[in-house]
C-alpha cells in the first residue's frame, strides 16, 4: 500500500507546475518554517536525526571489499515529511556522495559535517511519502565517541564489526540517525566469496556469482538506526528454528568458536526464561555475531543479533538478550534515559543470577550498595549522565539496575514483574521514556514512587538509606 501511495503522489506532483515549488524553494527567509531541522533535538547528541521527515523504510544495497576497505552503497529511504519541506537533512559522515533522487527526479546537495543536506526539486507537502534514493562509496571509517569508544563501521582482519550506538549508523549509510525514528530495514550485501555478511532479522537468501557473494536480509520490525548492523567477516554459520518459532542465526569468528560454543548453545534457554519474565519474545530472528576485534571492548544489542567483540559469557548473552525487549523494542527517546535500557539489561542479569542458582538479586543489590561513597558507582545519579561522555558508565548500569530492585521490594515481587512484563509489551515496537515508566510504576502498584525514582535516578552520591 505504501509503494501505491508513491506512484500516486509522483502523478500529482509531475501535474504541479514546477513555477510553484521553484517559487517555494526561492522564498529566501519566509521558507524558513520549510527546511527540516539538522538535529533531533537531543541535547546529548544535537546533530543526530533530523527534524521534519519520519522514515518508514530503508532499503541498504551495501558492496565491501575487505581487502581495499572499499564500501560501494545505495540506500532507498522511504519517508513521510511531517511539515512542509524545501529541504531536509540526512546524516553521513565521510564517504562520497555520487548522486541524490527524490522520487526519481535529480536533488541537489551539499555536506556540511555530518549534515547531507538534500534540496528536492519540488518541495515536499506536509504528509507526503517520498522516496529518496543515495549513492554513496568510500572507506568507512568509524567515529570516536565522547567516551572515546569506536562507534560505526569498524574495518577488523578479515571484515568488518559493525555497531552504531549511539551514533555510527551515518558511517556506513544516509540515516535519521536518532531513536525517535525507527523503521524497517532490507539489506542486500555483497562480499567476497568465503566472507559472510550478517544483518539484522531474517536471511531471504544468498547467492553466489563472480567470486562474489549476496546476502539478503529483511528487519520486518521498527528498528532504530543505531541497532542495524552488516558486520562481515570469515564466520562459522549454524541457522535453526526455536520451539517458540524463533529464527535462529548465529554467525562466529572461528577463532572464538571453541570459547563461544557453550554459551550459545544456551541462547534459547536464554530467550525461552527472558520471555517467560519479560513476555513473548518481540522479533521472529534472533542470533548472535561472535568477531573477533578486540579494538571494539564491548557488545552491542543489535536488533534480532547482538553482536559479540569476542565469545561472550552467559551473563553478557543474557544481557544483550534482554536488550530486545529493553531498548531495543521498547526504544528510548533521548539518550538521557538510557538506564531505562542498560538497567534493565543489567538487572536481567540479576534476576538470572538469581533464578539459576546464583546470588540473590538482593545479595548484589547488597554489595554494590557496600562500595564506599568514592566508588565509580555513586560519581552521577543514573537518570543524568549529564552528556553523552557517560552515557555507558558504571551508574547507569549498576545503579540503574539497583533502582529497578528498590522498586522491586517497594511493590513486591507480583506486582514488579507485572510491570516489567507490561511495559515491554504496552510499548512493543515503540517507545518508552523515564517519566512514562514511573508513571506506569505507579499505576500498576497504586503507589506513590516519586521519592524512590527521584532518590535512586536523580539524586547526587551515594544514598542514605539502602
Ligand atoms: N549497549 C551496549 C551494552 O550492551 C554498550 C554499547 C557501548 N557503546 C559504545 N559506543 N561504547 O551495554
Ligand atoms: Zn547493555
Amino acid at each position: 500500500t505504501r509503494r501505491t501511495t508513491v506512484l500516486r503522489r509522483e502523478a500529482v506532483v509531475a501535474a504541479v507546475p514546477v513555477a510553484v515549488a521553484a517559487l517555494l524553494v526561492g522564498a529566501g527567509p519566509a521558507a524558513a518554517g520549510t527546511v527540516g531541522s539538522a538535529g533531533a533535538g537531543d541535547p546529548y547528541f544535537p546533530l543526530s536525526g533530523n527534524g521534519g521527515y519520519d522514515v518508514h523504510h530503508y532499503g541498504l544495497a551495501i558492496g565491501y571489499d575487505p581487502q581495499s576497505r572499499h564500501l560501494d552503497g545505495k540506500a532507498v529511504i522511504t519517508a513521510r515529511a511531517t511539515q512542509r519541506l524545501t529541504r531536509f537533512d540526512l546524516d553521513l559522515e565521510g564517504l562520497k556522495v555520487t548522486g541524490i533522487t527524490v522520487d526519481h527526479a535529480k536533488a541537489s546537495f551539499r555536506r556540511d559535517g555530518q549534515e547531507l543536506v538534500v534540496t528536492p526539486r519540488d518541495a515536499l507537502c506536509k504528509g507526503q511519502e517520498f522516496r529518496v534514493t543515495v549513492t554513496y562509496s568510500g572507506t568507512p571509517k568509524p567515529v570516536t565517541d565522547p567516551d572515546g569508544s569506536l562507534d560505526g563501521w569498524i574495518p577488523t582482519d578479515d571484515g568488518a564489526f559493525v555497531a552504531s550506538e549511539p551514533q555510527g549508523a551515518m558511517t556506513w549509510f544516509p540515516a535519521n540517525s536518532h531513536p525517535t525514528d525507527k523503521a524497517s530495514y532490507d539489506f542486500t550485501l555483497t562480499v567476497p566469496k568465503g566472507r559472510t555478511a550478517v544483518a539484522n532479522g531474517v536471511l531471504l537468501g544468498q547467492k553466489t556469482a563472480h567470486g562474489r557473494t549476496t546476502f539478503r536480509w529483511r528487519q520486518s520490525e521498527p528498528m532504530a538506526a543505531y541497532l542495524a548492523t552488516a558486520t562481515v567477516g570469515k564466520f562459522d554459520v549454524e541457522q535453526y528454528t526455536t520451539a517458540d518459532g524463533i529464527k535462529v542465526y548465529n554467525a562466529v569468528d572461528p577463532r572464538e568458536a571453541a570459547a563461544a560454543a557453550p554459551v550459545l548453545k544456551k541462547l534459547p534457554s536464554v530467550l525461552a526464561w527472558e520471555s517467560k519474565i519479560f513476555g513473548p519474545y518481540p522479533f521472529r530472528a534472533a542470533g548472535s555475531i561472535v568477531d573477533r576485534a578486540p579494538q571494539v571492548g564491548y557488545a552491542l544489542e543489535t536488533q534480532t543479533r547482538p553482536v559479540y567483540d569476542s565469545a561472550p559469557d552467559l551473563s553478557t548473552l543474557v544481557h544483550e538478550n534482554a536488550h530486545q525487549w529493553f531498548g531495543d523494542s521498547v526504544t528510548l527517546t533521548r539518550w538521557k534515559d538510557i538506564w531505562l535500557n542498560e538497567g534493565f539489561a543489567t538487572y536481567a542479569e540479576w534476576l538470572y543470577a538469581e533464578q539459576h542458582g546464583g546470588k540473590s538479586a538482593q545479595k548484589t543489590f547488597n554489595s554494590l550498595y557496600a562500595s564506599p561513597a568514592s566508588s565509580d558507582l555513586w560519581a552521577f545519579p543514573p537518570g543524568d549522565p549529564g552528556s553523552g561522555a557517560h552515557i555507558f558508565d558504571t551508574p547507569v548500569y549498576a545503579r540503574g539496575a539497583m533502582t529497578l530492585h528498590k522498586l522491586r521490594t517497594a511493590v513486591g515481587d507480583r506486582v514488579f514483574f507485572h510491570i516489567l512484563r507490561s511495559w515491554a509489551t504496552h510499548h512493543r515496537d515503540g517507545h518508552g521514556t523515564t517519566a512514562q515508566f514511573i508513571r506506569f510504576a505507579e499505576h500498576a502498584s497504586g503507589k506513590d514512587l516519586t521519592t524512590l525514582f527521584h532518590t535512586w535516578l536523580d539524586t547526587s552520591g551515594k544514598p542514605s538509606a539502602p
